[in-house]
């Protein structure tokens, strides 16, 4: 994954029936007529439910499929609702979000991180680990801590880097329309990078997208922000508008 391209990423949480695909195919109308098409490159993770008839969709489309969670067990298991990394894979699902808050408050621990992250690997899926402070722990300075904590105990330097992607999302960002302010932001990026290194024992850079409240009208201030290498897009990725006035509005 080369960093000079942007990753635009619609995490659909829960939202979506099968008429939903009207967004992605209009998505993927869009960008093939964009003159910046070759600059980006787009991922839409619906829910469960909706993974294998969009599955069908975008065979060969420019819009890729990802999936919103895992279970930590590979290939099956006796645990009822459960999805695995297989499973996924078999639905020609090339990304998968990982260690989202979501699913941290819901009891996804370090432990079960890691466990969903090597199997997703071993799948051949694309991870986007999600990490991010909530406010108490902002307000306290306890950011670099709380984040190289999350880093550091879900992976490992035998991960392949190269199919990883981190999302930085502040708790106190999602949903509520704050954003981070851009030197904290630049300077979070920094911090990420420096630590990821040190984890895989590599120069190369990994992707660090931004993710938590990012809209059209505020898409703008991320282009200066050589560091941030896309966006993980919630709330404004649930209308083909909005999404696609993203991507405009970042490369106008
Ligand atoms: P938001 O969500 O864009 O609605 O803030 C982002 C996310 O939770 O991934």
């Amino acid at each position: 994954m080369a960093n000079n391209i942007k990753y635009f990423i619609g995490n659909w949480k829960m939202f979506g029936v099968p008429k939903s695909i009207n967004i992605p195919k209009k998505i993927n109308n869009f960008i093939k007529s964009d003159k910046n098409r070759g600059k980006y490159k787009v991922i839409i993770t619906p829910p469960y439910t909706l993974l294998q008839s969009f599955s069908r969709f975008m065979k060969n489309k420019r819009i890729k499929l990802g999936a919103q969670n895992c279970f930590y067990k590979d290939p099956f298991s006796s645990n009822t609702g459960a999805i695995s990394p297989y499973m996924l894979k078999n639905l020609d699902c090339k990304f998968v979000i990982i260690g989202h808050s979501d699913n941290r408050l819901e009891g996804d621990n370090e432990k079960i991180i890691k466990n969903k992250i090597r199997l997703a690997l071993k799948n051949n899926l694309n991870v986007i680990f999600c990490i991010g402070e909530n406010a108490n722990q902002k307000r306290k300075n306890q950011t670099f801590n709380t984040l190289k904590k999350q880093l550091i105990r879900s992976l490992e330097k035998r991960f392949n880097y190269k199919k990883i992607l981190i999302a930085y999302e502040p708790i106190w960002s999602i949903g509520t329309g704050k954003i981070q302010s851009s030197v904290n932001l630049l300077k979070t990026a920094i911090f990420i990078k420096k630590t990821l290194k040190n984890i895989f024992k590599t120069k190369k850079s990994i992707p660090i997208l931004y993710g938590g409240s990012v809209e059209g009208n505020n898409i703008k201030k991320f282009k200066l922000l050589n560091e941030i290498d896309g966006f993980l897009i919630g709330g404004a990725s649930r209308s083909s508008k909005n999404f696609i006035d993203i991507i405009k509005n970042y490369y106008r």
